[in-house]
């Protein structure tokens, strides 16, 4: 894996440059990083963790399980049972998508990425129900990617476009918030943030993914500062009644107004994956 922590420069995030006494005045902020800092200082308070300590919640970080990423392991760990189990009923909503209910009536979203990805979640405190969740998985780890089996020439051409190789991507996928926990402005949010902060912690540079846009999900993104690539087109994805894009990003890429946000969430997730002895064991508290 590369650990180096540079990016190319058409990927630089936004910096103040170093000007003459006359031009050192910052320039007005667009309405968009306006909406952003608002957005920010609801999220964070003084910390995501206290932010989420005050919801009663905390994040909780799992590394790979390993296994040949088509879902052979000898055998997985409950943990994974129960993310499966939350993504099957939150993403079945009520009978929208019935793929995720068993013949014998069990919700699940099984899927052998699982295994071989990081895992974030937030849990509720005192029951520790996961409500949140999101996948990110080492694109190397992946023998099917959902970006190169969209278009192989196109990803291949990303990857050259961004100075990067597979070991320098992650592929996160499944962001999901408990319906009853959504549309507060937050935990969404986080999730995407702490993905960036994931790709930090492990000197990645590149993320790509393929969010659905039929209810605007992928704006979640682009508010971080993420950016659909418009050459890869749209997919319907009947299964899921979705419609997906590709988009593409880095853990340095997100927007100034996220910096704080992103630069303390990395220091967290560094000491999670830091204090985790063996893969797939518990990584946080
Ligand atoms: C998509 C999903 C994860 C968003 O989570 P959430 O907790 O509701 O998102 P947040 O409340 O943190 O939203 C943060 C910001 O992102 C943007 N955003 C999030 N969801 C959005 C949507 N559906 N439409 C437009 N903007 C959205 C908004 O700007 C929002 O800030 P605002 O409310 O101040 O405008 C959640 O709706 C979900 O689980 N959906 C079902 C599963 C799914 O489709 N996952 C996405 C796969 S790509």
């Amino acid at each position: 894996m590369s650990t180096s922590l540079s990016y190319p420069s058409s990927t630089m995030p936004e910096t103040p440059d170093r000007k003459g006494p006359s031009e050192s005045r910052p320039a007005p902020a667009t309405p968009d990083e306006t909406r952003r800092g608002r957005i920010a200082a609801r999220l964070c308070g003084p910390s995501i963790p206290s932010t989420l300590d005050s919801l009663g919640l905390r994040l909780d970080v799992r590394g790979p399980v390993g296994g040949d990423g088509a879902g052979n392991v000898d055998q997985a760990p409950e943990w994974i049972g129960d993310i499966q189990r939350f993504r099957g009923e939150a993403l079945w909503e009520e009978g929208m998508r019935p793929q995720f209910q068993s013949a014998g009536g069990a919700l699940l979203d099984p899927d052998p990425h699982d295994l071989v990805a990081y895992h974030l979640l937030l849990r509720s405190r005192p029951d520790d129900a996961i409500i949140a969740c999101a996948r990110v998985a080492p694109l190397e780890a992946l023998p099917d990617s959902r970006v190169r089996a969209w278009d192989p020439a196109l990803a291949a051409g990303l990857l050259v476009a961004h100075g990067c190789d597979e070991r320098d991507v992650l592929e996160p996928a499944r962001l999901v918030v408990a319906p009853r926990w959504r549309a507060t402005g937050r935990l969404g949010l986080i999730l995407v943030l702490t993905i960036a902060s994931l790709g930090r912690a492990l000197g990645r540079r590149m993320l790509w993914f393929t969010p659905g846009t039929r209810q605007n999900q992928h704006r979640i993104m682009l508010l971080v500062g993420w950016r659909i690539c418009e050459e890869f087109g749209r997919q319907d994805a009947p299964a899921i009644a979705d419609t997906l894009c590709v988009m593409v990003g880095g853990p340095y890429t997100t927007s100034v107004s996220f910096e704080p946000a992103v630069a303390g969430l990395t220091e967290v997730v560094d000491s999670m994956l830091r204090s985790g002895d063996e893969p797939g064991e518990r990584r946080a508290t």
